[in-house]
C-alpha cells in the first residue's frame, strides 16, 4: 500500500490557482524529493499535507494510509505519524534544547539526535531553544526533533535553504537517519544536487508535476532546462 496518495489536489488563494490538479504518491520508506523553482507551490503543498489552519484544497484528496486525511486536523495527522520541518523553524523561549527533543517521548536519547544533525550533545543540551541560537543550529535542532518523533512520514521544506543553510553532507546525514528509522521523507528543495540523495523525484512547475522518475535524469532536466515541459520558463502546462 501507498503511505501517501495525492490525487488531483487544486489549492487556490484569491485568484490565484497555487496547486493545479496536482497528483503524487510516496511509497513506505521512500525518500521522494520534489524539486522546483521559487514560487511553484512547494510549501503550499507541504501545508497542505500537514493540514495547517486555512489550507482546505478545492478539489482532490489526500490519502494516508489508505484513508481520506483532507478534513483532519493538524494535530490529528501529527498523531498518524505526518511531520514537518519548516522552511523557517519556530523560537520557543524557556525550554532547553534537551526537553525541546524530549516533549513527545521522554525516554529518547537527545544526544543520539544532536549527533545525527552534526552538534555536539555537550556544547547544546542544555542551551535554551530562543534566538541565542542561530538559524542553522535552529533549523539543525528541528530536524533533530522531528527524527526524534520517528515519524512515518517527515516533510523537509528546504533544509538546504536559507542564510545559514545546511550542507549537502549534513542533509545526507539527516537522510540516512530517516531511513535507517522506515521514515519516508518528502524532501523539498530548489537545489539539484540535493535530489540525488532520493529514491525518487518530481518536478513541480507551477502548480503541477511535470516529471516524475530516477533523481539524476530529473536533476538533469532540471539543470539545463528547468522545467521538463515548459523549456525555462515558469509553465502554464495543462
Ligand atoms: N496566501 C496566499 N495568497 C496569495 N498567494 C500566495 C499565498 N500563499 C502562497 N502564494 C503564492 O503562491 C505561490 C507558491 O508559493 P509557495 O508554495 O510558497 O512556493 P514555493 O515554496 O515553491 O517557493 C507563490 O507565487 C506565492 O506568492
Ligand atoms: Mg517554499
Amino acid at each position: 500500500m501507498l503511505l501517501l496518495e495525492i490525487d488531483g489536489l487544486t489549492y487556490g488563494a484569491g485568484d490565484k490557482t497555487i496547486l493545479d490538479d496536482f497528483s503524487m504518491t510516496i511509497e513506505p520508506s521512500e525518500v521522494h524529493a520534489l524539486l522546483g523553482t521559487n514560487g511553484t507551490g512547494k510549501s503550499t503543498l507541504a501545508y497542505l499535507i500537514m493540514g495547517c489552519e486555512g489550507y482546505m484544497p478545492s478539489s482532490g484528496e489526500i490519502i494516508f494510509e489508505g484513508k481520506t486525511i483532507n478534513t483532519l486536523k493538524i494535530q490529528e495527522r501529527s498523531k498518524l505519524g505526518i511531520t514537518m520541518a519548516w522552511q523557517e523553524p519556530v523560537r520557543f523561549e524557556g525550554i532547553s534544547v534537551s526537553d525541546y527533543l524530549r516533549l513527545k517521548n521522554k525516554d529518547i536519547n537527545p544526544s543520539y539526535y544532536l549527533e545525527m544533525v552534526g552538534l555536539h550533545p555537550e556544547l547544546y543540551l542544555h542551551r535554551m531553544v530562543d534566538k541565542s541560537l542561530s538559524g542553522g543550529e535552529r533549523k539543525r535542532i528541528e530536524l533533530a526533533s522531528i527524527l526524534a518523533l520517528n515519524p512515518k512520514l517527515a516533510i523537509l521544506d528546504e533544509p538546504d535553504s536559507g542564510i545559514d543553510m545546511l550542507s549537502t553532507q549534513d542533509i545526507v546525514n539527516v537522510i540516512s537517519a530517516f531511513k535507517d528509522n522506515g521514515s519516508s521523507v518528502l524532501l523539498i528543495t530548489h537545489r539539484e544536487e540535493i535530489v540525488l540523495i532520493a529514491d525518487r523525484a518530481s518536478q513541480i512547475c507551477n502548480g503541477k508535476i511535470v516529471c516524475t522518475g530516477n533523481p539524476d535524469k530529473v536533476a538533469e532536466y532540471y539543470k539545463s532546462r528547468k522545467c521538463f515541459v515548459c523549456d525555462g520558463e515558469v509553465c502554464a502546462y495543462v
